[in-house]
């Protein structure tokens, strides 16, 4: 099989946990990244050392802890950044710096005041001194998504120069068009001198809802590498979700691109992210969402349950979820009535679901959801009239 491995770096823990109210302590950090390592990702985002002493402590500890993935710490484009951040990686096995700066014209004159050859300088800068602490050092050049194409290939083919093993493309606002975004990575692929010695990664924010589709236009032309996190947590609408990623690829197969993520622990890693950032997963989120395999309207249920393919596209055990759930509400029919009962004991006769399902209907405009004690207290009430 020809397909290629797509890296996954996951940034739970540096743009999943600038959210806020997502804030979490070394402890409980230690348990997301350990979680983190057994499901697979390529690198662990763990932290922007310098920018307090808890998150120094933070990837330190990470750093130590960690067996497979590589640890990477953010910095900004100077030197102080990159001498914390070298500190704080110092135990890991395998260390990797991201530094970087921004490069559109509005961050270069709103947030730098400066011109595009100073901020080439501070780049090439920047790479040259993280390399002199680490092998592995990944450029981000900021807000990509709205920088010009010929420059970012400068900017590019300067950092790849200077050593940088990983170039991060970011949809830093969560402007691009899929087809934009997969273009630009399609421009830098064609366009950057040395581009075969580094890996682009696409890093892309949700701000209009597309930072999954992006993430995928741009390994469809040519990026290796996605930047994601548990629950698509991040910067206001958030960041590519790690969970929709490595599920598009692997339904997709016909696009030769995988990832070595167990996707069985996805269901497990969403819950614990969660918990420990006190952030709910709303329930129609793809692929971890409470309702994501629930199924309310008659005409879906009575399909799923003649054959499960007719609504599914995913096998819920594929991502750690037991059963596809079969919810009954004012909306759903005769099939998943009698479905549910057969599911707490109750074989009814065709008379009887007819009988039944009259009743079922009155409790259902009235309830929510019919749970199991309903359907228990409707049995009841069914054998006390007719015995
Ligand atoms: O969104 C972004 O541009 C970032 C960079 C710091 C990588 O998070
Ligand atoms: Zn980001």
């Amino acid at each position: 099989m020809n397909s290629e491995k797509i890296e996954i770096f996951d940034t739970t823990l540096r743009d999943g946990e600038q959210v806020p109210g997502c804030k979490l302590n070394t402890n409980q950090k230690l348990t997301i990244a350990e979680k983190l390592d057994e499901l697979g990702v390529d690198i662990i985002e763990a932290g922007f050392p310098i920018s307090s002493p808890g998150d120094f402590h933070s990837v330190s500890e990470i750093s130590k802890l960690v067996k497979n993935a590589r640890v990477c710490g953010l910095t900004r484009a100077n030197e102080k950044d990159i001498e914390v951040a070298a500190e704080a990686l110092k135990f890991a096995k395998r260390p990797r710096i991201h530094t970087g700066i921004g490069t559109s014209d509005s961050h270069i004159k709103y947030k730098f005041n400066s011109t595009r050859e100073k901020i080439i300088e501070r780049a090439i800068q920047a790479v040259k001194y993280a390399k002199t602490f680490v092998e592995d050092v990944e450029f981000y050049a900021e807000d990509a998504g709205r920088t010009d194409n010929d420059f970012l290939a400068q900017v590019c083919e300067e950092a790849i120069k200077a050593g940088a093993t990983v170039l991060n493309i970011p949809d830093t606002t969560g402007y691009c068009l899929p087809e934009e975004y997969g273009q630009k990575i399609k421009y830098l692929k064609e366009n950057v001198k040395g581009i075969d010695k580094a890996i682009l990664s696409c890093h892309c924010h949700n701000d209009l809802g597309m930072a999954t589709a992006n993430s995928i236009a741009g390994v469809m032309n040519g990026a290796r590498q996605i930047e994601c996190t548990i629950n698509g947590l991040g910067e206001r609408a958030g960041n590519t979700a790690l969970e929709e990623v490595v599920m598009v690829l692997k339904q997709h197969a016909h696009l030769k691109l995988h990832t070595h993520i167990n996707s069985k622990m996805l269901n497990c890693m969403s819950v614990l992210v969660s918990d420990l950032m006190g952030m709910p997963v709303q329930p129609n989120k793809a692929i971890v969402g409470t309702n994501a395999f629930a199924h309310s309207s008659g005409i879906h249920q009575d399909g799923v349950i003649k054959n499960r393919e007719t609504y599914e596209i995913i096998d819920p055990a594929d991502v750690g979820v037991n059963n596809s759930s079969i919810v009954l509400t004012a909306r759903s029919g005769r099939s998943a009535l009698a479905y549910r009962f057969k599911h707490i004991g109750f074989d009814v006769t065709k008379n009887e679901l007819d009988f039944l399902y009259e009743e079922f209907l009155k409790i259902a405009d009235i309830k929510k959801e019919v749970n199991n004690d309903d359907l228990g207290l409707m049995i009841e009430v069914f054998n006390r009239k007719i015995g």
